[in-house]
């Protein structure tokens, strides 16, 4: 396993995933002395606000910020005080879904039967409590309980008829998700024809596909190589591998399965576990870590065994789940609208190490973002030597009261980068320093300033500070914008060193014969390197535009910025409401747009880039195709639609010139409707007079 501290490498590319990847955690952080002046109704809103985010952060972008546990802790915050406050309720909480991972690539299917979440705790006596309440309410009768391992991947439901696999489908939003069964079918471990012939006609088994570890780490250091950022953990590597639209992809990545909930009319057995038992001679990979256990000391034994025993399994598990085996108990204890009565998750506290804080560095990234990083007393962690932790931004370190030589919790929640937790405030004998935050860049002493509403602190010496020159340089030639071959970290250092390149543009004036009289340079690697610029030249206008690193113009925005204002000039000179009509570009990105042209030296290296033959405009195979017979309108997008996916649905608009948006305003022009379209959605529409058009008028309206 790799060094914790490897990811701080100044000098190689790893240090880009530190940035992207957990750069903007926290970013909802409420400072202790904001949450006390909060009263209870402002602190649901902002509990929803931010469950909503980690949701979705969580479910579609496959990149959690927070850990589970954090994330449950404040759901039941949330419960507890929406129980307090019924007057407060609103049918969107996030503690009435079970969460969304749709997306919008796969037809969407509706699931026979709920999938639910389960009840999750990490206390012992909740698990006592469960216990109680099952006895209480099965009067008396008595009971097993099947403990079983939480997997930690991405949940699954597959449909089997006439012993063949039909459908796969994810969780989704509980209701409805997502029909992966292509990419399900690659997974080795999930039979496509069962063995035997005593299967019921039409049944459902659930399980969780998991990434194993080995296959896991052997990922990244893939992603590594090929400078793509890095996935935080194996939950969410198998969940972004079930969504990709390649299914040899999938099958590349060698995923595995583990089923443990059989659903049907006609299950062989009463017993849960003796359903799971037949579903293994039916050709199912079930987990062989199950036991039926009658009493509480059994339940216990159980946890506590597997909660040390589990780090030598080969793939993720984060709890136990303890169920009441007979089905027919099942059906008399019944459901909650979110969870099973009959179940119960235990899970296990993150594993945490108490080290001692020796001095905080500061990191300056390609954006100007400061990074604090507190450097530890060496720690074993999970397998791994912990010497630095990230700690994100200065609310954090205010928020846990930080004093060098303090000795800190570090743990390892759902990312791979350990963070301070806690400190140990009894094992403060001298007080050390109190930490404060820099005020002045680390690398060019320029003052440091925090934009409203930001959790980071910028330097804001875009084109003199030489971490943000040399990052930005970096990020440029890297293989997803401009992909210059012979170029790297390393060779980008020397050229700046050499004071041979200041900005991106330099890089077109540099020639081979000035190369090849540098240490460890010869005739051959200078000409790769000027012929990988020269070739850069025919790299598309959206990678150009990626390539700039304009603040949140990531590969996506660019894409759909290239497709909307067709070229540079346009873009150079499109207004803050030209921007906000391209769909999905809000306020924030469109001023960081505006901002970053304002600036006339970012002007004029772009004009050097043009000068320098930089593709600056869209293909004449990307114009085709294009029309404005939607321009201006802004469409909203409802329901499950049997010709086109919603994702070609969205693409369509945007190739006519249209801005699809998320939610009915009087602004919208029209709601193109599928099938199902939501009740709240319908009435809104009436309310407002907004017309409701199908599949067929739309196409024709098009076509
Ligand atoms: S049973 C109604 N068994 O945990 C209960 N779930 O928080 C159906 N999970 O979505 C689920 N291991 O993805 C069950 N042995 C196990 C599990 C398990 C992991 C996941 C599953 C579910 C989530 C609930």
């Amino acid at each position: 396993m790799a060094e914790e501290n490897d990811y701080f490498c100044e000098r190689n590319n790893k240090k880009r995933f530190f940035e992207t990847g957990i750069k903007r955690k926290y970013i909802n952080f409420v400072p202790q002395k904001k949450l006390k002046n909060m009263t209870d109704i402002e602190r649901i809103d902002s509990l929803r606000e931010e469950l909503h985010l980690h949701n979705y952060k969580y479910y579609i972008l496959n990149s959690p910020e927070i850990s589970d546990m954090e994330f449950d802790r404040m759901m039941r915050e949330l419960q507890e005080l929406e129980k307090k406050h019924p007057e407060h309720f609103d049918k969107t909480s996030p503690t009435i879904r079970v969460g969304s991972d749709i997306n919008k690539n796969f037809i969407q299917v509706v699931h026979k039967y709920p999938m639910l979440s389960l009840a999750n705790t990490y206390s012992e006596t909740d698990v006592t409590d469960f216990y109680e309440r099952i006895r209480k309410g099965l009067e008396g009768e008595d009971f097993e309980v099947c403990c079983e391992m939480k997997y930690d991947g991405t949940s699954i439901s597959l449909t089997y008829e006439h012993g063949k696999l039909i459908r796969a489908v994810t969780r989704g939003d509980g209701e409805k998700g997502d029909d992966v069964t292509d990419n399900v079918k690659t997974i080795r471990s999930i039979p496509l024809i069962l063995h035997g012939n005593d299967y019921p006609d039409n049944f459902e088994i659930r399980g969780e596909i998991l990434m194993p570890w080995t296959v896991f780490e052997e990922l990244n250091k893939e992603r590594e190589k090929n400078e793509e950022p890095l996935f935080a953990n194996p939950r969410n590597a198998a969940s972004g591998t079930l969504k990709l639209q390649n299914s040899a992809i999938v099958a590349s990545r060698k995923l595995d399965a583990y089923l443990y909930y059989l659903l049907g009319e006609n299950l062989p057995n009463d017993g849960h576990y003796e359903n799971l038992k037949q579903a293994e001679q039916w050709g199912f990979k079930v987990s062989n870590i199950m036991r039926k256990c009658k009493t509480l000391q059994e339940i216990f034994d159980f946890i506590n065994y597997w909660n040390t025993e589990r780090k030598n399994l080969p793939v993720a598990t984060d709890g136990i789940v303890l169920k009441i085996n007979s089905l027919r108990q099942q059906r008399s204890l019944g459901l909650t609208a979110k969870s099973p009565r009959w179940a119960i998750a235990y899970k296990f506290q993150a594993e945490r190490a108490l080290t001692r804080l020796n001095s905080i560095s500061y990191q300056v990234g390609r954006t100007g973002a400061i990074t604090p990083v507190a450097n530890l007393d060496p720690i074993q962690l999970s397998g791994t030597i912990v010497k630095r932790a990230s700690l994100h931004n200065a609310d954090i370190i205010e928020g846990l009261d930080l004093h060098i030589g303090d000795m800190v919790y570090v743990e390892k929640g759902g990312e791979i980068i350990p963070k301070i937790t806690g400190v140990d405030k009894d094992a403060r004998i001298l007080i050390g320093e109190k930490i404060k935050f820099i005020t002045h860049c680390p690398e060019c002493g320029s003052k440091l300033i925090r934009y409203e509403g930001e959790a980071a602190h910028y330097c804001p010496n875009e084109t003199a500070c030489p971490p943000q020159i040399k990052g930005k340089i970096e990020h440029f030639i890297s293989r997803r914008a401009m992909n210059i071959d012979g170029l790297g970290p390393e060779t980008v250092d020397q050229f700046y060193q050499e004071g041979f390149i200041k900005n991106t543009a330099d890089l077109y004036k540099l020639e081979a014969s000035q190369i090849s009289k540098l240490e460890r340079m010869g005739n051959k690697s200078a000409e790769n390197i000027i012929r990988g610029i020269e070739n850069s030249k025919n790299i598309p206008f959206e990678r150009v535009l990626f390539a700039l690193g304009i603040r949140f113009v990531g590969e996506t925005v660019a894409k759909k910025l290239a497709r909307a204002f067709k070229n540079m000039d346009n873009l150079e000179q499109a207004t803050l409401d030209d921007l906000i009509h391209v769909d999905e570009i809000g306020e924030k990105i469109a001023r960081s747009i505006i901002l970053y042209f304002t600036d006339e030296e970012n002007k004029k290296l772009v004009y050097r880039l043009k000068e320098a033959g930089l593709t600056m405009q869209l293909s004449q195979e990307d114009l085709q195709g294009q029309t404005d017979k939607l321009q201006g309108k802004s469409i909203v997008i409802s329901g499950v639609f049997s010709h086109h996916s919603r994702d070609e649905y969205k693409a369509l608009i945007e190739q006519n010139g249209g801005k699809n948006v998320g939610s009915i305003s009087a602004k919208t022009s029209f709601i193109l409707a599928g099938n199902n379209m939501g009740p709240s959605k319908l009435e809104k529409a009436q309310k407002l007079g907004i017309k409701i058009m199908n599949e067929d008028e739309f196409l024709t309206l098009i076509e």
